[in-house]
């Protein structure tokens, strides 16, 4: 008869085969694009680009991350289409004396059910520190609202080789969240050199790290959570970042902003 202890390690085998199963079949994972439009926008011109959007339909799942004062324009908008919202930063608390900050019970009672954590632009412009993203992570899963984690290197520390040095040290604070936690968050690696600067990373450059994201999330049996890719993403890049077995999505800043390129990405 099998005891308590190797029935455990016998299902912890199962569970690890599984587990990279899933992560070496292509893709999965339900795909993902969200659209992060930083601070573009006004009413009339969302306007036009949330009625572009309106229409979807795709096996793809997809989201929009927008500024805050239009969080209310584009759950109207959105309304019983196939593209959900989200928010691109969110504060450590649930409320209080914390003049300019937006809690997660807020955003989710809008029905928020995205927000940026750790954008680059928030880490290198805010001074926002690994384990305040992780705490921020955590304030939006408990009010129910998926955290999408944002992690990347700078050109510097690729070019002195430490790219997936940096990817660990940022996502520990995140994974001593625990698996509960884990596996429900999103996570987007975002090499800090490809945003907004028109050079994407490679389709294999990006498989590399997604791979050592996915070993890392697996180690605290997290290993199907989403991954996406974000950084000069295009609909003429898309398809071959797609094709790459950890890529499960992509994060788009400018090219969501031209609902014609937003949609093919997505399609
Ligand atoms: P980009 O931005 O697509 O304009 O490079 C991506 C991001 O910052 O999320």
């Amino acid at each position: 008869m099998l005891g308590y202890s190797s029935f455990l390690s016998e299902s912890r085998f199962r569970i690890n085969t599984l587990m990279s199963a899933t992560s070496t079949a292509a893709n999965d994972r339900t795909r993902l694009v969200i659209g992060n439009w930083k601070m573009h926008g006004n009413l009339s011109d969302n306007a036009a680009l949330l009625a572009a959007l309106r229409p979807a339909a795709t096996t793809t799942q997809v989201a929009v991350c927008v500024p805050f004062p239009y969080l209310a324009q584009v759950a109207e908008a959105l309304q019983g289409t196939a593209v959900s919202w989200g928010a691109q930063d969110v504060s450590t608390q649930v409320q209080g004396a914390y003049t300019g900050e937006i809690s997660a019970p807020m955003l989710k009672d809008f029905g928020c059910r995205w927000v940026l954590v750790g954008h680059s632009e928030r880490r290198s412009m805010h001074g926002e520190s690994d384990q305040l993203v992780a705490d921020k992570a955590r304030a939006a899963l408990a009010a129910g609202v998926t955290p999408v984690v944002c992690v990347g290197e700078s050109l510097a520390e690729r070019d002195a080789g430490q790219a997936i040095a940096v990817i660990h040290r940022q996502l520990a604070p995140v994974l001593a969240l625990g698996a509960d936690s884990v596996t429900k968050l999103v996570v987007a690696y975002e090499p800090v050199w490809a945003i907004g600067t028109g050079r994407t990373a490679t389709p294999e450059q990006a498989q590399e790290v997604h791979a050592a994201i996915r070993a890392a999330l697996q180690a605290v049996g997290a290993g199907n959570v989403q991954i996406l890719y974000g950084g000069s993403v295009k609909a003429s890049n898309a398809a071959s970042l797609f094709s790459m077995p950890d890529i499960d999505g992509a994060l788009v800043g400018g090219a969501s902003l031209v609902a014609d390129e937003f949609l093919r990405i997505a399609a």
